[in-house]
């Protein structure tokens, strides 16, 4: 089968601007969408995103923001202004929070609407630390009622370990975006990513995109270990 490359998101986890342009610059011609977190974002402040933007690419801006509607609506606002094409609330921060998100978003004038993902359970977090979150669900159905919300209020997608994968796109359906971190090709470490899968079984699974850092970003050649995610 032929994976689509325009799939894969670029993690550029450093907190050196130079490092992580010249990654860009080095796979920009292979890859779309690049993905700033919050150690770049913190270190380099939103003048990366636009950076990133001159270099002709996308942004995942993954600052998963978790507050008061209010702030959540004014956080979503500016990370816009910054030039993100894509960003990242938690789900858990309440269905109003999102919706609000949702309306603002869509009252902005902008050429290319951006996607709003929403983050359901961290997937750091295990059934015994929902346990001590007082959530009596397991993780799987705490995933999915939190999908479900997500879609409900009208955004776009959610972020979502290899596993959950398949038990989402049932509960929500196709339409509904899936960004999938924690892939690892056959010769890559997993490093400290637990319960990976590869790119294609993330992808078959029903993935609409798989985020994917180290096994491209630390290999003696980015552009060689790119061009070998499927293999
Ligand atoms: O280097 P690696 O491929 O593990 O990078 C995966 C990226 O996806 C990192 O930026 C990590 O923070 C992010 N991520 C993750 N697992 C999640 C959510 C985000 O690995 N559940």
């Amino acid at each position: 089968m032929q994976y689509d490359y325009n799939k894969v998101i670029i993690a550029l986890d450093t907190p050196n601007e130079q490092k992580a342009l010249q990654t860009v610059r080095l796979l920009k011609n292979k890859v779309s969408i690049f993905k700033v977190g919050l150690e770049l974002f913190c270190s380099q402040g939103p003048g990366i995103v636009k950076k990133i933007n001159d270099e002709g690419c996308k942004v995942f801006l993954d600052l998963k923001f978790h507050d008061i509607p209010n702030t959540v609506v004014g956080a979503a606002k500016s990370a816009l202004s910054t030039g993100a094409y894509m960003f990242n609330v938690h789900a858990s921060g309440g269905r109003e929070m999102m919706k609000n998100v949702r309306k603002a978003v869509d009252n902005i004038d902008v050429a290319e609407k951006p996607i709003i993902l929403a983050v359901t359970v961290l997937t750091s977090l295990d059934d015994s630390d929902l346990v001590d979150l007082n959530i009596i669900k397991s993780s799987m159905d705490q995933v999915k009622s939190l999908a479900m919300m997500t879609k409900e209020s009208g955004l776009d997608g959610v972020v979502a370990s290899p596993r959950e994968i398949s038990a989402i796109r049932e509960a929500v359906g196709k339409d509904f975006i899936i960004v999938t971190p924690g892939v690892r090709p056959t010769w890559a470490a997993a490093g400290d990513q637990k319960r990976i899968t590869t790119p294609e079984e993330a992808l078959d699974a029903g993935a609409s995109y798989i985020v994917v850092g180290r096994p491209v970003t630390a290999a003696p050649d980015p552009v060689a270990a790119f061009d070998k995610l499927f293999e």
